[in-house]
């Protein structure tokens, strides 16, 4: 719960911040209408909570007036209802980016009247840097407290703060008082990027380097009000693993059974792991758990339930990530001992949690969600049937395109067996089958590496429900047997076809 009392706690050491102490009522009466801000936020965590809920109010005792009030809103990735939601509910989001997961902002998004632009996390701070977006004109950001230096002590992500408090004309300063003070420790904020064509490399070698300062710095002149406040993260809450979860862990397991014995992963250590969003993602944690692995490494954007039961079993050893994003039972167990867990992770920037250079070098093995891939595994995670925005890619690409392996997983089917996730055609392309190299559902495992176009059709059809396997070999039958079929056999009149079926009765299944 976001408060607008004045408290003035010792979160906060340095008396030039005090003074700007404001209530959030005052600061978000300083936020113009049209204005473009940068918020904290990553995964449900770190995201300011006071000013938005002012922005709120205001939005709608403007509206009431017939008063325009909507602002562009940036991040690092989702927030929470309590940002994107009630924001989009009081209209005041005209636009955003890069990522979201909310439902009242999602159907804004997909009618139009929000304009959304889905890029790569790894590539939105240097974008703004560059000017390719709109100048920001306000930072907000939650912290957890300010020093006696007066630098800024990281709240549960670090997402693009560093670079949205750079970049922007006002800073605003949520201090949150409900984030452990045990936190300070945990990050590792890297300020010498630099700028083509002066960029160096990043002297990152391993998941547990330290390379950067365990503070975020901040420009007082520029901070032009702080808020004191003292509420919960979202809390992600996730569903109990399903006998379908449990599979598709079980086969990524598979999975790197068969790259250790060949010599391709270290036996029993893998390579740094990097681990998407979502239930599935979550349930391949278990899976490597229940598999005996002990002392893994994961380099990561989001330190969710799973990767905290693996620490605390021993099978992760270190935790690299932008954000801490927990339910409330985790919560609850990583402030208890929290001491422990400190000692296991590490919260960078998404700049360098995502870095394409990085994720090469380190060679990290990408494990994504997707909501469909094709025959040739070009993989779509985005666009359901092809025209409606799910959430964006958020750093999926960016692990996709530079891990050593790159993985999508999925259950085989959704809507109840209506849709199935393997398809003749994908109907929109996020991640095309030169970066897709293994795709998992629950009946195995499609490794497509070293295969022609023709052999991955064989290796997708056969981890398709078996419902769908005849319809999908009819299909690549047909099109293969066309004279001059080419080198990508489709029978393009034809390709998209399913997915206007289920449009048009609610299922794929052919009558
Ligand atoms: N067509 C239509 N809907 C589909 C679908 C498809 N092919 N596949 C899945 N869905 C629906 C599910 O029915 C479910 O809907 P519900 O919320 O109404 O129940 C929803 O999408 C989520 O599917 P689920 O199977 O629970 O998977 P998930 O939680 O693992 O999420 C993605 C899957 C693709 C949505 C998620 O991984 C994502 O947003 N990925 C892109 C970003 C990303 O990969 N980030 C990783 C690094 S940040």
């Amino acid at each position: 719960m976001a408060t607008n009392d004045v408290k003035n706690t010792d979160r906060i050491r340095s008396e030039i911040f005090r003074s700007k102490i404001v209530t959030a009522d005052d600061a978000a009466a300083l936020i113009h209408d049209g204005a473009a801000v940068g918020f904290s936020g990553f995964v449900g965590a770190g995201y300011p909570k006071a000013v938005p809920e002012a922005l709120a109010k205001r939005a709608h005792a403007l509206h009431a007036n017939e008063q325009d009030f909507s602002i562009k809103v940036y991040t690092g990735a989702s927030t929470d209802h309590a940002l994107d939601g009630i924001l989009a509910e009081e209209e005041a989001i005209s636009f955003r980016t890069p990522f979201s997961t909310d439902g009242a902002l999602r159907k804004q998004i997909n009618s139009g009247e929000v304009g959304y632009i889905d890029t790569h996390l790894s590539h939105l701070a240097q974008q703004v840097e560059e000017g390719f977006f709109d100048h920001l004109d306000f930072a907000v950001i939650e912290i957890s407290g300010i020093d006696e230096n007066g630098d800024l002590i990281p709240s549960t992500s670090l997402g693009n703060n560093k670079t949205y408090i750079e970049q922007a004309d006002k800073v605003i300063l949520e201090v949150n008082e409900w984030q452990p003070e045990q936190l300070d420790g945990v990050h590792d904020v890297y300020y010498s990027i630099g700028t083509p064509p002066n960029r160096q490399p990043i002297p990152l070698n391993t998941a547990h380097d330290r390379i950067g300062i365990g503070r975020l710095r901040v420009d007082p002149d520029k901070v032009v009000a702080v808020i004191e406040t003292e509420g919960g993260d979202r809390n992600t809450k996730f569903t109990p693993l399903d006998e379908c979860s449990k599979a598709i862990g079980d086969n990524v397991v598979e999975f790197f059974k068969q790259e250790e014995a060949a010599g391709r992963l270290p036996e029993g250590r893998l390579l740094p792991l990097q681990s998407g969003i979502g239930n599935v993602a979550n349930a391949v944690l278990a899976g490597l758990e229940r598999a005996g692995y002990q002392g893994l490494e994961c380099y990561s954007e989001v330190i969710q339930d799973g990767m905290l039961d693996l620490i605390k079993s021993g099978t992760v050893e270190l935790a690299s990530a932008t954000a801490l994003s927990l339910s409330p039972d985790a919560v609850e167990e990583f402030r208890d001992n929290i001491d422990f867990y400190n000692k296991h992770i590490l919260l960078r920037p998404q700049e360098i949690s995502n870095n394409p250079e990085l994720i090469r070098r380190i060679g990290v093995v990408a494990m994504n969600g997707m909501l469909e891939a094709d025959i040739y595994g070009n993989v779509n995670s985005t666009h359901i049937m092809g025209t409606k925005m799910m959430n964006g890619i958020g750093g999926s690409g960016d692990f996709a395109r530079n891990g050593y392996i790159s993985i999508f997983l999925s259950p085989s089917t959704a809507k109840n067996g209506n849709i199935s996730a393997i398809v003749p055609f994908a109907s929109h392309i996020d991640h095309t089958e030169h970066d897709t190299m293994v795709v998992v559902t629950e009946f195995g495992f499609a490794d497509l590496r070293g295969k022609t176009p023709r052999q991955r059709a064989e290796a997708m059809i056969a981890i398709a429900h078996p419902d769908y396997r005849d319809q999908l070999r009819d299909y690549f039958d047909r099109a293969n047997a066309q004279p001059n079929a080419g080198q990508t056999p489709h029978i393009l009149p034809e390709a998209l076809s399913w997915h206007q079926r289920f449009l048009d009765t609610g299922s794929m299944k052919q009558d």
